[in-house]
């Protein structure tokens, strides 16, 4: 079994063959986390993750780049995002279901900030909405899904002020969240993974090495596997739309970096999920 602790099958790329995909998915036992990035995308991850008796899931949150409208492009993708005023009744709402195992994706995006924009203003709103929404998941028990580009100094000082801060409501033997679609280096992995994080591979391990040592070193209990399809598209499949399905591309590829066994990839990943989502 595996577990796509990051899919987007609720997103409008998957508008008209969702329940295929998902169904495909589960077929091939692979379960999945549908993650919302505002509020119209988290309420439908609830509404697929609701038609499944089993194995699949939502995340709800307001992603940086909802903050404020803007311009989104990258490989596979390319659009002008909506703005969303965040409202933490919303989301307090949402996230007292019962499929609803964590807060995300939420977090800092400074790499697609308008250059017309006022920098400033951006960064300081997407700051304090990430606050919130680390406050919501404290006080609703449930772990983070945080999404960080080119914003990492920020994003730890956060990090390390709210755990502070709040110890005595933090796990103490246990992960509180996961740097999603992790891409920055080792020293920064195990800055995280002080902080009581997990990281997590997409697709984008298999068309680059920059992350193979990092992957070699990876302690066993600190990294879990995604898709964020419709992006991120492993290979041999690049250039197409990316489905939670694929996530064995990850998992085989970390095995061969390792040098382990597939199952043992699958195994150590879906432990690790299972542990931080509580599934
Ligand atoms: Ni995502």
């Amino acid at each position: 079994m595996l577990i796509d602790t990051h899919a987007h099958v609720n997103f409008n790329a998957f508008k008209d063959d969702a329940d295929e995909v998902i169904r495909r998915s589960l077929a091939s036992d692979t379960l999945m986390i549908l993650v919302g990035a505002e509020a119209k995308t988290s309420k439908r991850a609830l509404e697929y993750a609701n038609k499944y008796e089993k194995g699949v899931y939502a995340a709800v949150g307001l992603h940086p780049m909802h903050t404020h409208e803007q311009a989104a492009q990258g490989e596979g993708y390319d659009f002008t995002t909506r703005e969303e005023e965040f409202s933490y009744d919303v989301y307090e709402k949402l996230a007292q279901f019962k499929k609803v195992v964590a807060i995300g994706e939420i977090g800092l995006d400074y790499y697609h900030i308008d250059v017309k924009a006022d920098a400033a203003a951006v960064k300081q709103k997407q700051k304090e909405i990430f606050l919130r929404q680390l406050e919501l998941a404290k006080n609703l028990k449930l772990p983070v899904i945080i999404h960080c580009r080119q914003a990492h100094d920020d994003m730890l000082k956060i990090l390390k002020d709210f755990r502070k801060e709040h110890k005595e409501a933090m796990p103490k033997d246990k992960s509180w969240g996961v740097m999603h679609c992790f891409s920055g280096d080792e020293e920064l992995a195990w800055q995280y993974f002080s902080l009581g994080l997990d990281i997590s591979f997409t697709g984008l391990i298999t068309f680059s090495a920059q992350w193979d040592d990092l992957i070699r070193r990876l302690p066993n209990d600190k990294f879990m596997i995604e898709t964020d399809c419709p992006y991120m598209t492993p290979e041999p499949f690049r250039g197409q739309r990316n489905e939670p399905m694929l996530v064995k591309k990850v998992a085989e590829r970390i095995a061969e970096i390792k040098n382990l066994s597939f199952e043992r990839i699958a195994e150590l990943s879906t432990l690790n999920a299972r542990k931080l989502f509580n599934i």
